[in-house]
This record gives C-alpha cells, sequence and structure tokens, in this order.
C-alpha cells in the first residue's frame, strides 16, 4: 500500500463497509474484520455461515486464514478492527496471531485492547512444550 497508513478509526469504518459482504443467512447478523499489517496493506474478511450451523466461521477467521494464506504469520499484524465484540474463540485467535491491538464496536462504544486484555491467562504455544 502507498501513502499513510489508516487510523483506527478508519480501518474500523473499513470493516464496516465489508460486513455487507458477509454470508450471514441464519442470524442475519453481517460481521466485518479489517487488519492492518505492518507492510501497510489491509486484509478484509467476514463472517461465513452454514445450514450445519456449527460450521460457521467468524470474520476475524476468515480474515486471518486468508492473510495467512497470503504469505503472513503471527506477529505481522499491527491493528485488527472488527463491526462486533470478539467472541471467547476469536480472542484466542487474535492473540495467537500476536496483533498489537485490537478495536472493535461494542454497542455505542468503540473499544480498544490488547489480545493479553482480551484473554488473559491464556493457553498458547508454550503451553504445549
Ligand atoms: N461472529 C463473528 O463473525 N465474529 C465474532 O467474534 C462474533 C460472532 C459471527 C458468527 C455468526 O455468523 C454471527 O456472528 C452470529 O453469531
Amino acid at each position: 500500500m502507498s501513502g499513510r497508513l489508516p487510523t483506527d478509526e478508519e480501518l474500523l469504518g473499513i470493516a464496516h463497509a465489508v460486513a455487507v459482504r458477509a454470508y450471514a443467512p441464519y442470524s442475519n447478523f453481517n460481521v466485518g474484520c479489517a487488519v492492518l499489517a505492518r507492510d501497510g496493506r489491509v486484509i478484509e474478511g467476514v463472517n461465513v455461515e452454514n445450514a450445519a450451523y456449527p460450521l460457521g466461521v467468524c470474520a476475524e477467521r476468515t480474515t486471518f486464514s486468508r492473510a495467512i494464506a497470503e504469505g503472513y504469520g503471527p506477529g505481522d499484524f499491527a491493528v485488527a478492527a472488527i463491526t462486533a465484540s470478539p467472541c471467547g474463540g476469536c480472542r484466542q485467535w487474535l492473540h495467537e496471531m500476536r496483533v498489537d491491538r485490537v478495536v472493535f464496536r461494542n454497542g455505542g462504544r468503540i473499544v480498544t485492547m490488547t489480545p493479553d486484555e482480551l484473554l488473559p491467562e491464556s493457553f498458547d504455544g508454550s503451553d504445549l512444550t
């Protein structure tokens, strides 16, 4: 990406803009996610539901899965912006990806937290050694 990096507010705006692309016919709850990589690239994702409900995938996970498939890895991400408060499982993903900070809309508030704040005392790879 050329030019200046998006602000957190602008990144959240991108997340809201892409949320219309969600495939959420069962919940009718569209979620958008926009992640700013350290190289300036913005990667976007949306939630993708399935008639077999538990197979649905959250917006955060489609975003990071896409980023990984394009060559990014844990530690490559500065900010994740999400149009909803991240669920427990996605907090684990945000922690795994070592994003610096997470910005999300929670009702009328815009909240900024670190992955550690979102998921204290987390289980991670070091627990497996
Ligand atoms: N959802 C997300 O995409 N991210 C979250 O962190 C919270 C929940 C989606 C999953 C499902 O498609 C819909 O929101 C309703 O739960």
